[in-house]
């Protein structure tokens, strides 16, 4: 299968070395609007890149492209391959703004296509295990996720990511993932959400650098996200691969408690460890115990944490067996809706209910 990668960054290379692996894949180009992307491209990955998307998308023996550029192009890129009969795999976050979410969810539904929205963290060893355990009843209903996320300024001053129109919200761009994971176990929609955010202390940034975000579900759950993103020292390095023991010493905590009604849960990215206690209710009131622990070594932790690579390797192979992807655009426009719903409640000071973001027409926000 012939691919394309729409955007050759970090995470296009990533990407990359990733398809390198599979069998399936017999030829790889690289499409970025940096010239200097797409040489550091070749000499790293030995990839050679072009400037022409039409050349690229004019291949009809080019089935599957990733799109994998800063935010801003994710919309323009996927509808552009989209309607020249591409497969589509597109960077999470969906879109800059819900408008351009919600219209590429319809594009690909018109279109009869398949596009399949990066939220890897469902291919995380980790936090699979969570959700195969919520499955298999083991923690009976699943009632509060707690979910502290804390980290560094890494990316720095000149990164498009603090842009707003490079960007987008730092909910959509960073916190959509911890908002999809909750979604994902509870397995209800969300009804409501209420979040807050103080004044930067990252004065630097356009975007918000601190969120606390809470999630009321249908079925009465409640998801809660705490995110900080202060000074401290700095890694400035590609922080989703081989650097999790640099984030820890960092300070950087990522932390999920999931509680049930017959057991909880509790992920630790960056201290490896994965826990699950099991309730039993005595005579003189509950009693937990841990039944399970889990941890894994350093050179796992691509597969516990992001793990792009099954990702990769499970949409060629859904590609090329005719598959439907596991990620629909339209479950990961309920996600972007989320995001949305944050940062209005966060500007309009209110709990936000979620029939109040409607895909074709949500709230304009300042
Ligand atoms: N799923 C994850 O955990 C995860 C992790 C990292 C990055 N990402 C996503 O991957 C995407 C890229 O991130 P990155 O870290 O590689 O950033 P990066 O800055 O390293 O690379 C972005 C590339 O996009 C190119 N680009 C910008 N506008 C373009 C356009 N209109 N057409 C073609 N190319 C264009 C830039 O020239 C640059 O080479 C982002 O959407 C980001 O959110 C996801």
């Amino acid at each position: 299968m012939k691919i394309a990668i729409l955007g050759a960054g970090v995470m296009g290379r990533t990407v990359i070395e990733h398809l390198k692996e599979s069998p399936i894949v017999t030829d790889i180009v690289a499409y970025d609007t940096s010239a200097e992307s797409l040489e550091e491209t070749r000499r790293k990955c030995g990839v050679e890149g072009s400037q022409s998307l039409d050349e690229i998308l004019g291949d009809p023996k080019r089935k599957l492209v990733f799109v994998t550029a800063a935010n801003g192009a994710h919309k323009d890129l996927a509808m552009a391959s989209l309607r020249a009969g591409k497969s589509v795999m597109c960077e999470k976050p969906m879109a800059t703004s819900l408008e351009d979410a919600s219209v590429m969810a319809d594009e690909v539904e018109a279109l009869n296509g398949f596009l399949q929205i990066g939220f890897e963290l469902r291919y995380s060893r980790l936090y699979t295990t969570v959700k195969k355990w919520i499955d298999e009843g083991k923690l009976g209903e699943v009632r509060n996720i707690q979910c502290n996320y804390i980290c560094s300024e890494f990316w720095g001053r000149d990164s498009w990511r603090t842009k707003l129109a490079a960007g987008g919200s730092m909910f959509g761009e960073k916190l959509s993932h911890y908002v999809d994971l909750p979604r994902w176990w509870v397995r209800s929609p969300v009804k409501e959400v209420y979040a807050l955010s103080s004044p930067n202390v990252v004065s630097y940034y356009e975007v918000r650098d601190n969120y606390q975000a809470s999630c009321k579900f249908d079925n009465g759950a409640v998801s809660h996200l705490t995110f900080f993103m202060p000074f401290s020292s700095t890694s400035l390095g590609d922080p989703l691969l081989d650097l999790l023991d640099q984030q820890k010493e960092d300070g950087h905590e990522l932390r999920y408690l999931v509680m049930g009604t017959e057991g909880a849960v509790e992920t630790n990215v960056f201290g490896r460890t994965i826990k699950r206690w099991a309730y039993r209710e005595t005579s003189e009131g509950f009693h937990a115990e841990i039944v399970e622990r889990g941890a894994w070594k350093p050179e796992e932790d691509h597969f516990y944490f992001h793990n792009t690579h099954d990702q990769a390797l499970d949409i060629v192979r859904r590609v090329q067996e005719g598959l439907p992807p596991s990620i629909s655009a339209r479950d990961a426009l309920e996600t972007m809706k989320v995001c949305e719903a944050a940062d209005l409640s966060v500007e309009q000071g209110r709990a936000i209910e979620m029939k109040e973001i409607l895909p074709n027409n949500p709230p304009k926000r300042a």
